[in-house]
């Protein structure tokens, strides 16, 4: 392995329910990384798109085997952080709240309410030697990043909404139609499960990151219908798009 000649990656894409691989990535090395958090979700996978170097992160897991609370998201951030990368990049399937966001559409959200709970969720835990620092989160995903992929987007000639409002549930369980509403009247346009602690680390880490949200679904009660059959049919036709976004955001990101 000619590691030594190669630059480090810059950016990282964590791949989400429905992107578990990234077919686009020309695969170099696959790094099992560990951290003083354990182990991330799998192993590091290296690699090059449209010429630049990434990595890619299966946040479920290889085979999808971890449900969204049961994630080791410390672990994955300071694997990344670890490994050199500067940016990172979340792909998350998430359900539909708003009108504008039907199944099949792409967002960049650019601000999230978390409904989490019992998650490690921060680095600064009180442990001895951990420290303390109360981030500020006025921009849970970065300006900068969040910019590459409208940009990208918008060159790769896919629709992505420039901005919305992710709820961020517990899960495994999808939500009550009585739950959605509550999502609804707090200002929320998309649900899904990963995107915290995983942005609150990030930027802990100041990792500069950002969110494809991929509407797989309507929320419950928004609409009606199998949500399951819902969910396997978007994503299978929404991943082509993503893949575009990225390889033409990755250039741009990832360039000196
Ligand atoms: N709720 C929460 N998370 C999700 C959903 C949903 O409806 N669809 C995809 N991820």
């Amino acid at each position: 392995m000619t590691t030594a000649a190669r630059k480090p990656a810059k950016v990282a894409v964590i791949g989400g329910t429905g992107m578990n691989q990234w077919p686009g990535l020309d695969v170099i090395e696959s790094v099992v990384a560990d951290t003083p958090y354990g182990a991330p979700s799998a192993p590091l996978v290296h690699g090059t798109v449209a010429g630049v170097e990434a990595i890619f992160l299966a946040r479920h897991g290889e085979g999808h085997k971890l449900p969204p609370h049961a994630i080791n998201y410390r672990a994955n951030l300071w694997a990344l952080k670890q490994a050199g990368v500067e940016q990172v990049i979340a792909i998350g399937a998430v359900g539909a709240i708003a009108g504008w966001f039907a199944p099949g559409a792409l967002a960049i959200p650019h601000d999230l309410i978390d409904y989490t709970w019992g998650r490690e969720h921060t680095y600064f835990d009180g442990r001895p030697g951990s420290g303390l620092k109360h981030i500020e989160f006025n921009q849970p995903y970065a300006p900068a990043v969040r910019r590459a992929l409208i940009e990208a987007a918008r060159a790769a000639n896919v629709e992505a909404r420039d901005g919305g409002v992710m709820a961020v549930t517990q899960g495994p369980r999808l939500e009550s139609p009585g739950e959605i509403r509550r999502l609804k009247q707090d200002g929320c346009d998309m649900v899904g499960m990963t995107s915290m602690p995983e942005a609150a680390l990030a930027a802990e880490l100041d990792l500069p990151y950002a969110c494809v949200a991929v509407s797989v679904n309507w929320a419950p009660g928004i609409g009606s219908g199998d949500i399951h059959g819902q969910i396997e049919h978007w994503l299978a036709l929404s991943m082509a798009k993503v893949r575009a976004i990225l390889e033409r955001a990755l250039p741009a990101l990832g360039a000196d």
